[in-house]
């Protein structure tokens, strides 16, 4: 006899070729596919993501269930199907383009669905993602999407690229940059830094451009500095931009050199994060500022490289950098 396990996986690979067929297919598909090619993906990618669409009629995966003979059990169990007031069960997805998301392991254990009706995301009744919930194949503290392709390009390079979005995954995938992962977007969790830091020893921040991105690499830079010895950089994206923006608008090839010339490292990224909200005109804000980045200075182990920001940050606001090191001293003589 299956597993339960198995039998659920299975009945998401069914989902998935499935809604795959309706998109590329099917008369119903058009609308979806229509929009992902306008957004520059290709048959090839959608079919290398497993890209598909659920329709807008909400029985449909049920129908196909129950057909097979599946109990109410797995229908409930799986995820994919709601339970209504009056005892009847509704597909969980409809009217959505259907990302299928694989474990870790590679195994499809979930699907994030995205609306593209504009009329239907003006409305805001509904997520833009709608994420299936958690199951006993599904933990989303674990997962990272693209995690098992990633790593194999991962491995190679030692570095994993760690972006906001499923589409900004699969857009930089199409762009050459086949080691990318997102987090199932929500912040990064101690479970998932563990698997990267199985896995590389470095790291890079790409997350969106807007303030929101910004927010959240920093507070990825401090989970991940707190739990991991991953050597992390980070790429910030102009013109609140997200990484599927950027290639659609300047290319690939912008792209790749962003990320290979354009890196910065935590202290250079934490140099211009304080210094939001502060006016460095004023003297007040500004030794606030030089006092929290001399506290930064504390944790920069490599010596070099507190020489180069000391210097830095010396050349910056017009101190010297014997000042600096001295606050330095004082620093590390408090903390022992
Ligand atoms: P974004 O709003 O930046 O989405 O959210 P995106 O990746 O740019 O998607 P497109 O380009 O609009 O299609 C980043 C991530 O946050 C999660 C998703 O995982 C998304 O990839 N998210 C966002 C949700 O879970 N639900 C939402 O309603 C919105
Ligand atoms: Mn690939
Ligand atoms: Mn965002
Ligand atoms: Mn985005
Ligand atoms: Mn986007």
């Amino acid at each position: 006899q299956k597993r339960k396990i198995d039998t659920l996986i299975e009945m998401h690979e069914k989902a998935a070729t499935l809604f795959q067929h309706v998109l590329l297919k099917t008369k119903v598909g058009e609308p979806a596919l229509e929009y992902l090619y306008q957004r520059g993906l290709t048959d090839e990618q959608i079919e290398h993501f497993g890209i598909g669409f659920a329709p807008s009629e909400n029985s449909l995966l049920r129908k196909v269930f129950e057909n097979e003979g599946y109990s109410e059990e797995l229908l409930e169990a799986s995820g994919l199907m709601s339970l209504r007031d009056n005892g009847e069960f509704v597909d969980r997805f409809f009217g959505r383009i259907m990302f299928p998301i694989r474990n870790n392991q590679g195994k499809l254990v979930a699907f994030s669905g995205r609306l593209f009706d504009q009329y239907l995301l003006d409305q805001k009744k509904s997520p833009k993602y709608l994420n299936s919930p958690e199951t006993e194949i599904f933990n989303k503290r674990q997962v990272l999407y693209n995690f098992y392709e990633a790593r194999k390009t991962g491995r190679k390079e030692n570095e994993l690229v760690l972006f906001e979005g499923f589409m900004d995954v699969i857009a930089a995938h199409n762009a050459g940059i086949t080691n990318g992962v997102a987090s199932m977007g929500t912040s990064l969790t101690g479970e998932q830094i563990n698997t990267l830091q199985r896995t590389v020893g470095q790291l890079l921040i790409c997350y969106d451009g807007d303030n929101a991105g910004k927010e959240a690499s920093f507070r990825a830079l401090k989970t991940i500095s707190e739990q991991s010895a991953l050597d992390i950089s980070l790429v910030l994206l102009p013109e609140k931009m997200d990484p599927d923006e950027f290639i659609q608008k300047y290319g690939s090839e912008r792209f790749i050199h962003l990320l290979r010339n354009q890196r910065e490292s935590p202290f250079t990224f934490k140099l211009d994060y304080y210094k939001q909200n502060k006016n460095l005109e004023n003297e007040h804000d500004r030794f606030d500022y030089l006092n929290t980045m001399v506290t930064e200075l504390l944790s920069v182990n490599s010596v070099i490289e507190r020489e180069v920001y000391i210097k830095q940050l010396a050349d910056n606001f017009d101190v010297s950098v014997e000042a600096i090191q001295a606050e330095i001293q004082k620093g590390l003589s408090n903390q022992t």
